[in-house]
């Protein structure tokens, strides 16, 4: 974006895909038009795009505009194609022209962006110096206020280029110099001072200008004297699969912060959680998420700023997950801790999925039964204690959310399948086709959802042949009552065994209502108490991360900095770290 003294006047951005940037918006409002601001969009996205690994660059243009594609052909671009008649205007239809260019820019703007010798950041070893930004021209405020900025800091890969220069805006440069140069380094959120003090420091850190280090003695110990009572204050990062979430957990449980981006928009298209897109999304939004948190916090005590130094302990996400998903958030917790001298904790991501209860009933104790049911897992977990858990059964195939997300796939209702599922079956007839409950008589607490799923597809192939129209929402209602049916039966059958007086459950398919109602229903009238997550806290967030971080900071269990992420982390040693575990 670039605004001028509040003043919105032009903007540029587009999309990321793989290693191609696609450039989807350049717009400059028609009295800033001609003064050099699209080239300058245009040469900053290059450098954003080529720092977030894109190699080639494309956008389309309309072939009657000469102003534009002469601009791309000097920027390098090359017409590679075109798509006839894609313009309508009044009188006729225009082609669109297809122009790429490859990345870095070929103009050879000097790397002044990082240049001089001000603030020094380590990035990847080299420092990079935000002094030169005084030479940015001074109409023209370039703003990461989605974080795209701050995200290839934390990258450690440091666009080097500078905004190409033009002789409108330069003449105006020395007058604006200082002013550019606070809000280039407030977008960007360069710590300058915090980067004097520790000129390696890694570069996720070099993400926040909160101002602490502005702050006079007095100021500190009034904020010291009212964290005092909430301390611990625990920030946890959560990373596992497809939400990028941070939260903020004091002593009482009580929530400063809870942030989820859900990248669900950028896997939908796919049918399912792409790793490699989880992994970069990740990257792209910690530290825009993590400044939303600390922001959140401030807001929530009531006090001027919130950094990191403010903290107690950094918790992660450590395991089970998708593991290039899991580093991301393993090494951006790593980059706090290690800042601020803080220690360290590795979650369990499924206890956190058992800990979320505790958000509904902050009482909760054990011994209880819970129910673990997600994207990735379908299990019934004995709790015998916090952190002593053993795992009565789990599915020999897919896990119940993927099921729901297969089935909503095959129907073509998009991802994730569980909610539109639930949905749709709320006004179909649950009855209207039998399919099978796989496994309820097995006399264990074994799972299988695979037959489930082909006897579905198997109904809509065999409708489809005889061209009959599929009823979407029985299909949805009688596929949900299947895997309800089984897993109410199980739930019942693992109290009755165990002989506890709780049940609660996790992960988001405990956000379906008609598991939700079912177990309540049949558990309370054998007198067990049913606790179950409020809605928000069943899929994954940072939240249940906190809880279990706090419950683990207490019994000094905590992770170096030599921990790795890992894929495979069973629940049963959460608490034993010993035993084959
Ligand atoms: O716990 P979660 O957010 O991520 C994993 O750890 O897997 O669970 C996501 C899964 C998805 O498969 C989604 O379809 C399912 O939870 N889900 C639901 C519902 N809401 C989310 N399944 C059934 N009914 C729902 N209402
Ligand atoms: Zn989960």
């Amino acid at each position: 974006m670039a605004h001028d003294a509040g003043e919105l006047f032009a903007f540029a951005g587009g999309s990321l895909i793989d290693d191609a940037f696609e450039i989807t918006n350049v717009a400059v409002s028609p009295h800033r038009q001609r003064q050099g601001v699209a080239r300058r969009l245009l040469a900053r996205l290059a450098g954003d795009a080529h720092a977030l690994g894109a190699t080639s660059m494309m956008l389309e243009v309309d072939e009657r505009n000469e102003a534009a594609r002469s601009l791309y052909a000097q920027l390098g671009f090359v017409e590679e194609g075109q798509r006839a008649g894609y313009y309508r205007h009044a009188d006729q239809r225009s082609d669109a022209i297809l122009m790429r260019t490859l990345l870095p820019l070929r103009d050879t703007y000097t790397p002044q962006l990082f240049g001089g010798d001000a603030g020094v950041c380590a990035v990847d070893g080299t420092q990079k110096r935000l002094d030169a930004m005084r030479r940015v021209p001074g109409d023209m405020h370039v703003q990461r206020a989605d974080g795209s900025g701050a995200a290839v800091l934390a990258q450690g890969k440091v666009s080097t280029r500078e905004l190409p220069g033009d002789d409108v805006s330069m003449a105006a440069a020395s007058a604006d110099d200082e002013h550019v140069l606070n809000d280039e380094t407030a977008a960007i959120g360069v710590r300058e001072s915090a980067a004097h003090e520790h000129p390696y420091i890694p570069a996720s850190l070099c993400v926040h200008t909160n101002g602490l280090e502005e702050m006079d003695s007095q100021e500190r110990v009034d904020i010291e004297a009212r964290l005092a009572h909430r301390r611990p204050l625990i920030l946890a990062v959560e990373t596992s699969c497809d939400e990028t979430a941070i939260a903020i957990i004091d002593k009482n449980n009580q929530l400063l912060a809870n942030v989820v981006a859900t990248q669900i928009d950028f896997h939908a298209r796919f049918g399912g959680v792409v790793p490699e897109i989880a992994s970069r999304k990740h990257t792209e939004a910690l530290v825009g998420v993590y400044n939303e948190a600390l922001m959140q916090a401030a807001a929530h005590l009531e006090l001027p700023r919130f950094d990191g130094r403010l903290l107690d302990a950094v918790s992660v996400t450590q395991g089970p997950g998708l593991v290039g998903a899991l580093v991301v958030g393993m090494a951006f917790a790593k980059g706090v801790a290690f800042a601020h001298q803080l220690p360290l904790i590795g979650v369990n991501h499924l206890e956190g999925h058992l800990f979320a209860n505790l958000f509904e009933e902050p009482s909760l104790q054990p011994p209880f039964v819970a129910s673990l049911v997600s994207g990735g897992h379908t299990m019934l977990v004995h709790v015998r204690q916090w952190h002593d858990y053993v795992v009565m059964g789990s599915t020999l195939d897919d896990a119940v959310g993927e099921a729901f997300d297969k089935v909503a796939k095959a129907l073509g209702l998009g991802y994730p399948g569980g909610p539109i599922i639930s949905k749709l079956a709320a006004s179909g007839d649950d009855t209207a086709i039998d399919f099978p409950r796989a496994m309820l008589h097995s006399h264990d607490y074994r799972f299988s959802l695979s037959g489930l799923k082909t006897a579905v597809m198997n109904y809509i192939h065999q409708e489809e042949q005889a061209g009959r129209a599929i009823n979407v929402p029985n299909l949805c209602a009688s596929f949900q009552a299947a895997v309800v049916d089984v897993q109410v039966a199980k739930a019942v059958a693992a109290v009755e065994e165990t002989g506890v007086d709780y049940f609660c459950a996790g992960g988001g398919v405990a956000a379906n209502p008609v598991l939700r109602a079912r177990l309540e229903e049949a558990l309370s009238k054998r007198g067990v108490h049913v606790v179950l997550p409020p809605l928000s806290a069943c899929t994954d967030n940072a939240a249940m991360i906190a809880l279990v971080a706090k419950y683990l900071f207490e019994r000094g269990e905590t992770i170096d900095f030599a921990a790795d992420s890992t894929a495979y982390m069973p629940l049963a040693c959460a608490g034993d770290k010993s035993a084959g575990c």
